[in-house]
């Protein structure tokens, strides 16, 4: 049977998380990330890679910004998306079809940063995969370059708990059911919905909410060495500091392999 992440990521995707992460919201996140990236020091015009970057919400404004842009990601669907994006609004970005756990062999040393936004981590059942994700990161850094992470975490996740939930969204309501695995820090969620002609769908992902503390961890045995945590994507930085309630978990990380 195919994992979640591999059937989630097509137009479903699209439809349901479209209002989550707004142009609005993507426009936050962009100054955020330029004001980290300027902060911690990765030159200007340098080479990022945007990691599971979906349909270069991220990527596309980044590139146009003047950062040199490569997207991963493992959805054909989204990939086809991000590159009509990148054309649309003129710019070059490299993209790559490929699992995360398994970033090419010639990207050693070549990023001055990598970006994973949106909870793109944590997908994997086996805890030493998603470690295994950020070992990759590390290898394809340059020495001393940046990653930044942008997640949910579990204080938050926990302080706020709905075992059922709606939204609406496209006029669709969907509904949402939600478990919490407390030993394995698993949060698994099903959605819900039932469309105009009266068919009725559902998905559901499975992710590791870590606290920070848990990330720190796991970053660190990779050899990237948390500089900053933020508690949002969004400027000014200094207006979202990380605690336990706070939004995002947002981490900055310089690699020392
Ligand atoms: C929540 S989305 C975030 C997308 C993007 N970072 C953004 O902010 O819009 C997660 C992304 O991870 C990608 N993904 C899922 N499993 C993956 C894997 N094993 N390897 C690479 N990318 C993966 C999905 O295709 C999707 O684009």
């Amino acid at each position: 049977m195919a994992e979640w992440w591999q059937d989630l990521f097509d137009e479903k995707y699209l439809t349901l998380f479209a209002e989550a992460r707004g142009p609005l919201h993507t426009a936050q996140e962009v100054e955020a990330l330029t004001a980290l990236l300027t902060e911690h020091g990765a030159p200007a015009g340098g080479q990022i890679l945007d990691l599971a970057c979906g349909y270069g919400r991220t990527a596309v404004p980044l590139a146009q910004a003047g950062y040199r842009l490569t997207g991963f990601d493992l959805s054909p669907y989204l990939l086809a998306r991000a590159k009509q994006v990148a054309a649309d609004a003129g710019v070059a970005i490299e993209f790559q079809h490929g699992d995360m756990r398994q970033l090419p062999a010639e990207w050693a040393g070549r990023f001055d940063a990598v970006i994973n936004v949106f909870t793109a981590f944590g997908y994997f059942e086996a805890p030493e995969d998603n470690q295994k994700v950020l070992a990759g990161i590390a290898r394809v850094l340059k020495p001393g370059g940046l990653f930044i992470i942008d997640v949910s975490h579990r204080d938050r996740i926990m302080s706020a708990y709905r075992e059922t939930d709606w939204f609406e969204v496209d006029d669709l309501l969907v509904c949402t059911s939600r478990q919490f695995d407390a030993i394995s820090g698993m949060n698994t969620e099903a959605m819900l919905w039932t469309d105009d002609e009266g068919q009725r769908h559902s998905v559901f992902f499975k992710v590791h909410v870590y606290t920070a503390t848990e990330l720190t961890r796991m970053l660190d045995q990779a050899g990237l060495m948390p500089l900053a945590y933020h508690g949002a994507l969004a400027c000014p930085l200094d207006a979202y500091p990380f605690d336990a309630f706070s939004r995002r978990l947002v981490i900055v990380a310089r690699n020392t392999v």
